[in-house]
């Protein structure tokens, strides 16, 4: 496995004519990446994973100082998913003296995610088009566990005519439903009991759609309400939205997804489900 620096060394060691996946991350590597490295190794000639814990999307600077960070494991977790070439630069190379180039993606960035972090979706996109100009990957691998970023990339390659393929890869969880993630090792105990609220509330909104239930206002009412029960969880968002413009829907029969935000103690977490549309008779209540 090579460690390339930047853009130049990258260029070095990607041999020219065979098919290329990148899988960026900002490391803190957990079986949730692992999944989309495999995913890219199945599917590629040469695997990319890039490793930068970006600044300019993290509109918290502590969060961004409390990221954790561990490159020799991160190394060593890639290599053992087969990983040909980490690219993990230094801020003074992505943004060196001078950067002056922001891509913002609007409306999609204006909402959720986007109301709650101010600037976080132009941090994102601006590192990921850099990091697709610098690798020019055939495919590049993201999780659904992000719903909004998947969307949010995937409206910028085809309003840029980017040349790639953008590959989504379904969300991996621990065993008690909790999305991996790697702020999930700062949960106190009691908010780490506390987190899988999130995911039992998305289960059990799909079970009442499955009994019948079509009206996504009733859904969404559902969905608050079962996380808002668990004490010390601090409800930011709870929405059921159309799964490419992220608008709100009075329907599930269309196709949706639920997204939800909380924070649990200074950790916020989210989550999300596709939800298929009901099959049986509606229930009133
Ligand atoms: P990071 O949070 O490190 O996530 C890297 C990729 O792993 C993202 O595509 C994310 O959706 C995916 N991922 C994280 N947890 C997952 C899980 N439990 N199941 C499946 N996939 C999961 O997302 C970022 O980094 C950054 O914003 C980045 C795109 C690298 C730009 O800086």
């Amino acid at each position: 496995m090579i460690t390339a620096l930047n853009a130049a060394e990258l260029r070095e060691a990607i041999a020219p004519g065979k098919s290329v996946g990148l899988v960026p991350t900002m490391g803190a590597l957990h079986a949730g990446h692992v999944s989309l490295l495999s995913r890219a190794r199945a599917e590629n000639d040469v695997v990319v994973m890039s490793l930068f814990v970006n600044p300019t999307q993290f509109n918290d600077p502590d969060d961004f100082d409390k990221y954790p960070r561990d490159l020799d494991r991160d190394r060593r977790t890639a290599e053992e998913a087969g990983v040909d070439i980490v690219f993990a630069p230094e801020a003074q190379t992505m943004y060196p003296t001078g950067f002056d180039t922001v891509v913002t993606v609007r409306a999609l960035s204006s909402v959720l995610e986007g109301a709650s972090r101010p600037g976080h979706f132009a941090g994102v996109c601006t590192v990921v088009a850099k990091l697709l100009n610098a690798v020019a990957p055939t495919r590049a691998y993201f999780g659904q566990k992000d719903y909004q970023q998947l969307q949010v990339i995937n409206r910028m390659t085809r309003d840029l005519n980017m040349p790639v393929e953008i590959v989504s890869c379904p969300i991996v969880r621990e065993a008690d439903g909790l999305a991996m993630s790697s702020r999930n090792v700062r949960l106190s105990e009691d908010d780490r009991k506390a987190a899988p609220v999130l995911s039992k509330a998305l289960a059990y909104v799909q079970d009442i759609a499955d009994t019948g239930v079509h009206d996504a206002y009733q859904l969404r009412a559902w969905l608050a309400q079962t996380i808002e029960v668990e004490a010390l969880a601090k409800l930011d968002y709870a929405v059921i939205v159309d799964p490419c413009d992220l608008k709100e829907v009075d329907t599930i029969d269309h196709g949706a997804v639920a997204l939800v935000a909380a924070a649990f103690g200074s950790v916020r977490l989210i989550d999300n489900r596709i939800l298929r549309p009901a099959s049986g008779p509606e229930v009133r209540r």
